[in-house]
């Protein structure tokens, strides 16, 4: 049922402050301000790296974790597209713990890349919503992501749901090692605490900016997206939501790769979404940002209150969203960018709900 949407994947994006809300609780005490055991059923202190292989949407996901349990709980991770995981042959010492990302818990090179680590030893834990699913019950531990039945193709609530589950791991993981003393912890569970509020917020005011640059955006045949950090990986979470269901060519790029080649495409006819909230990337980024307008780029800067005040660049539409603490930033950042997607495949008349050649679970590879 989809209620008063348009579309499932409409429902889907609107229901995230809801469901984020739930997987936060499910893993964080807010009352106490700290991360429940459920969250430390992987020994982190006792694993010297990880290992994550994911596809599409939840290796992004994935790939933030990265970015969050390096830097916050120094543990280091690599992390793969399942389909070359599963081949590589890489050694796999078993003082490391796996773990895999999947909505559907069936996608098949993902369970083949599980079944690897599990010959070679590794304790295994998987992120799943499907907690019935094969890769669930192949797992020695099992976080759901509680996001409730994802019916679009186009994952979104259950992108954000993986990011509030790896949030929670990533402080587990901290506590667990050392990194983390007991009033960061706090600080970080409280500003979790503050998303689903945040989020809503966000859902209802960006909604008419979003559709005047979506019906814009819908003219163009090529789109790219720039961002550092963990906004490189919301750039390619972006260009794959607008490619799958707009059928819009896009590609995401880490900013500073710019120089390195894309920037031989920007001209007039090539819209650049640069994503840069006012974190400690920001500075670079705008200066790739007027690289790209200094060659004639159509910009559209997505940022918050304070990374629009720093710059007087001429866009052709500046989204703003409120200023959030720098953790928080994927979880409020992917609102705008699966709503550009959203909104470009509406105006485009596509089949938003089940795009061609698409299905919502790959059991083969
Ligand atoms: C993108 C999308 C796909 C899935 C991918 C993995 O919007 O939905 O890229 O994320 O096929 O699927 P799961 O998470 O079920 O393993």
């Amino acid at each position: 049922d989809k209620g008063n949407h348009r579309h499932f994947m409409e429902k889907e994006i609107y229901e995230q402050p809801e469901v984020v809300s739930h997987t936060l609780a499910h893993y964080l005490d807010f009352t106490a301000g700290k991360v429940r055991g459920i969250a430390s059923e992987i020994d982190f202190s006792s694993v010297e790296a990880l290992k994550i292989a994911a596809c599409g949407t939840a290796y992004y996901a994935g790939q933030i974790g990265k970015y969050w349990l390096e830097r916050y709980a120094r543990l280091p991770v690599e992390i793969d597209v399942a389909s070359e995981f599963r081949y590589r042959e890489m050694p796999l010492p078993g003082n490391q713990a796996a773990l895999f990302v999947s909505q559907s818990g069936e996608t098949a090179d993902t369970l083949a890349s599980l079944r690897y680590c599990k010959e070679h030893g590794l304790k295994i834990g998987s992120i799943v919503n499907v907690p019935e699913s094969t890769i669930a019950r192949e797992s020695d531990v099992v976080f759901p992501i509680l996001a409730g039945p994802e019916i679009g193709v186009a994952s979104t609530k259950a992108f954000t749901c993986q990011l509030a589950t790896f949030a929670a791991l990533t402080i587990a993981a901290g506590r667990a090692r050392g990194t983390l003393i007991a009033d960061e912890e706090t600080n970080m569970v409280r500003a979790l605490s503050e998303v689903p509020r945040i989020a809503s917020s966000v859902l209802n005011q960006i909604q008419p900016p979003l559709e005047t640059l979506s019906r814009d955006l819908a003219r163009y045949h090529h789109v790219l997206y720039l961002g550092r950090g963990t906004n490189y990986t919301l750039a390619m979470e972006g260009a794959l939501k607008l490619k799958e269901i707009s059928y819009i060519h896009a590609e995401g790029y880490a900013a500073g790769e710019l120089k390195h080649g894309p920037i031989a495409l920007i001209d007039e006819n090539m819209p650049v979404i640069v994503i840069a909230p006012s974190d400690r990337h920001f500075e670079k980024t705008v200066s790739n940002m007027q690289e790209v307008a200094a060659r004639g780029g159509r910009i559209i800067f997505v940022t918050d209150e304070k990374g629009a005040a720093a710059s007087d660049l001429e866009t052709m539409a500046t989204i703003v969203l409120p200023d959030v603490d720098e953790l928080l930033m994927p979880l409020i950042f992917s609102l705008p960018i699966q709503l550009i997607a959203y909104y470009t495949a509406v105006f485009m008349g596509t089949d938003v709900d089940q795009p061609r050649n698409l299905a919502k679970s790959v059991t083969v590879e």
